[in-house]
This record gives structure tokens, sequence and C-alpha cells, in this order.
């Protein structure tokens, strides 16, 4: 009896439900990641002006969560161009430049209010990343035609029921593996024409990622 008792509670230990003193295991809070800490002096300049912006009246702008992915992604892909249709007062675009400071990438950001394009140029400027970021002004169903270099990230967060034109006028240049990365997807925003063509065609794999929040759908162009 004494030894059947220690093998099941030997097999409890090994299988984790109970720890070693024979007591359930304490279990820590959910892992919470930290606040960015910057890495040079000009990562931290564009924190800075991030900050600043916080301080101010929202445009609409991704939450710091959705930015640090933009940032993560683009800089894990090695991106040399990226392209950003809806740059409002240019949030986002910091967050990509972010990576794109250390890949020595660029940025070609469309908006179509130019006042709001002027705000982004000034919080580029105080940021130290107008070198790498173009504003390109006006309605981006038809300057993105503009783009004839291959794409390494296509990131959509402007008027929803556009994505699919953007899709259609840019996917050509996204280069195999890359991604096309589309920002409020959670169900209620999305648009089911954009959703259909980015989950049903076999030369894409997507995801829709940061769902508790405003939603991400991040969509690999297949090789
Ligand atoms: C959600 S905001 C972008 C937020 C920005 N990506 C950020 O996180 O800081 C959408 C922007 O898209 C712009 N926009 C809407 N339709 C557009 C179009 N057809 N061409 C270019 N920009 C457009 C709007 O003026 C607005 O500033």
């Amino acid at each position: 009896m004494k030894t059947l008792l220690m093998l099941v509670m030997g097999w409890l230990i090994m299988n984790d439900a109970l720890d070693a003193s024979g007591q359930p295991p304490r279990r820590s809070a959910a892992v919470e990641e930290k606040e960015l800490i910057a890495k040079s002096p000009e990562e931290q300049r564009i924190v800075d002006a991030l900050k600043e912006m916080w301080q101010g009246e929202r445009h609409l702008n991704v939450s710091a969560m959705d930015g640090r992915l933009l940032r993560m992604l683009t800089e894990s892909c090695n991106a040399q161009r990226v392209v950003e249709i809806g740059t409002s007062t240019g949030e986002s675009a910091l967050w990509l430049a972010m990576a794109l400071r250390t890949t020595g990438g660029k940025l070609w950001t469309h908006e179509i209010d130019a006042g709001r394009a002027a705000t982004a140029r000034k919080n580029f400027e105080k940021a130290g990343v107008n070198g790498i970021i173009t504003v390109i002004e006006g309605d981006a169903h038809e300057t993105v035609t503009q783009h004839t270099e291959p794409i390494d990230i296509l990131f959509l967060d402007a008027d929803k029921e556009g994505y699919i034109d953007y899709l259609d006028k840019l996917l050509p240049l996204v280069k195999p593996g890359g991604l096309i990365i589309a920002h409020n997807m959670n169900t209620r925003q999305a648009d089911p024409r954009f959703v259909k063509a980015i989950t049903e065609d076999k030369n894409l794999e997507t995801l829709i990622l940061l769902k508790e929040g405003m939603g991400l759908g991040v969509t690999l162009k297949k090789r």
C-alpha cells in the first residue's frame, strides 16, 4: 500500500500536479511584458517622441502593443521597404521607423489629410527619423500606383472598406516571404471581402492577433 502511494505521489510530481513537498505547485501570475527599454540614444529619441504624443490628443493611432508588434515583425524580417496606408499623426510610422533604423530600411506612408500629414512630419523630425520616412499626401487609392519596387511589409490602417483595393494594387509588389499587416481586424470592423481575400488564398497564410484590442491581421505571402 505504502509503495503504491509512493508510486502515485511520484507520478503526480513528475506530471507537475504536486511539488516535491506533496503540495499543488504555486502558479505565478500571468507573465507580463515590460515597457520598452531603449537600446540607444536614437531609439530613446523615438520613444520620447511617442510618449509626448501619448500626452496629447489621439488621432486613431495604434496602441503601444500593436506598435511594438509592428516593430518586432519589421525588424525580424529585416525589412528594407515598408509601405503604410494611413499615417495619421505618425505613431505607427514611428514604431516602424524604430525597426528600420536597425535594418537600414525605409518607410513610405500615405495620408489623405494634409493637417495630419503636417503633424506627422513634425513628429518624425522630433524623433530624428524624417530621413527614413517619406510621407505621400493624397488619396492612397490613387497614390499607391507610384510604387514599383518590391515591398517587404505592407501595413494597412486607413479606410477599412478600401483594404481590398490596396491589396489588389499592392499584393503583386509584396515580396514572397513578405507580410501584409492589417489593423482593425476585430470582427466588427473587418471588411468581409478583405477577410476572404487574405484567408482563402492558398498563396497566403493569415493569423489575426491581439484580438482583445483592435485586432491585427498578419498575412505571410508564401514563397
Ligand atoms: C486609423 S488612422 C491611422 C493611424 C496611424 N496608422 C497610427 O497608428 O498612427 C487612419 C488614417 O487614414 C487616413 N485615410 C483614410 N482614407 C485614406 C485614403 N483614401 N488615403 C490615404 N489616407 C487615408 C485618415 O485620414 C487617417 O488619418
